[in-house]
């Protein structure tokens, strides 16, 4: 009987849940054993893990957050803080590891696997920021609460003729501003992976009073700069009644969206399947309609996300919605 550890990093998303499930279920399935580790990597260095039954997923698939909790460890970068891990996992007889995160969890699961003892990742990030796959886990739920509140608000933007600027998280990437930004038509999207001009963004809200438009929304990413410091810009050019709204850690919540639910079901699947296989050092992904894997260490160089693949997004939206 093999025993396979999982745990959640770094910030939480939706639908990570469902995969915890999927594995917990699947370990089982397969006759294993499967053991929660809470608190991320700060609870593996204490030792903070127990055995998980098939009932104690019962319930948790359409829920978010994550059962395991999480937190944010950067002692696990150092060699101390990664053998404190390793001797908590011998000590529990766990000979392999699921971790569900982003690129700080996966920095993480690079240094295990390297040393020697093997582990698998799963991208769970609202942000979508991560390579060789199309889309991590919490990514269509972040994006669909943002548009819920960025329907909001054009209703009252549209009342009282204003530009509402929308702070959108995802960190270093516009992948969830994006998205929001195009799904719920704003007139301007600004991403870090492009460059904007103020001069252009003033002379397209002019163009739109002109014509009667009664609103403006602009979705800033927040790696761009702080919703604040836009609106101070654009409130010094002239009389644009712009309020900026800071969706913040609201995105991170919520129940998963169906795509997420089976993105995640997938994956957690996967995972289990390749540790099966003898395989450690890599990360799961969906590419088109593919789950793959590919090497930790590719990933985190970045190389296998080459060009932002939804700038397409960007081009569009800058045609038809002005
Ligand atoms: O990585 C997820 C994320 O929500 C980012 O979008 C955001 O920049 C960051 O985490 C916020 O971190 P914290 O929860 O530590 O405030």
């Amino acid at each position: 009987v093999k025993r396979i550890g999982i745990l959640t990093s770094g910030g939480d998303a939706p639908g990570m849940n469902a995969a915890i499930r999927a594995v917990v279920r699947k370990i089982i399935f397969d006759g294993n054993e499967a053991y929660g580790i809470r608190y991320g990597y700060r609870g593996l260095a204490e030792g903070d893990i127990r055995k998980l039954s098939v009932n104690d997923v019962s319930d948790t698939l359409s829920k978010g957050g994550t059962m395991l909790y999480t937190a944010r460890y950067p002692e696990f970068k150092n060699k101390e803080g990664q053998q404190k891990g390793i001797e908590q996992l011998k000590k529990f007889g766990i000979d392999s590891l699921i971790v569900i995160g982003g690129d700080g969890s996966y920095q993480g699961a690079k240094a295990l696997s390297e040393a020697g003892f093997p582990t698998v990742g799963i991208p769970g990030t609202i942000d979508n920021d991560i390579a060789g796959t199309d889309f991590t886990i919490g990514f269509d739920t972040a994006c669909n609460t943002a548009l819920e509140a960025i329907d909001k608000l054009r209703d009252t933007a549209t009342s009282h003729m204003r530009t509402f600027i929308v702070e959108v998280m995802g960190r270093d990437a516009g992948d969830i501003a994006l998205w929001s930004g195009l799904g719920s038509g704003a007139e301007q999207i600004i991403i870090p992976e492009a460059e904007f001009n103020m001069d252009e963004i003033v002379a397209q809200v002019d163009r739109g009073r002109e014509r009667g438009k009664k609103h403006t929304i602009i979705i800033l990413a927040e790696g761009v700069m702080r919703g604040a410091d836009f609106e101070k810009a654009l409130n010094e050019r002239g009389d644009y009644h712009a309020r900026v709204t800071v969706l913040g850690h609201v995105q991170r919540g919520g129940a998963p969206t169906a795509r997420d639910r089976v993105l995640a079901s997938m994956f957690g699947y996967t995972a289990v399947e390749l540790l099966n296989k003898g395989k450690s050092g890599v990360c799961i992904g969906i590419q088109g309609k593919d789950i793959v894997y590919n090497d930790i260490s590719k990933v985190l160089s970045g190389k296998q996300r080459t060009t932002n693949p939804y700038m397409a997004l960007y081009d569009v939206n800058n045609e038809i919605s002005y």
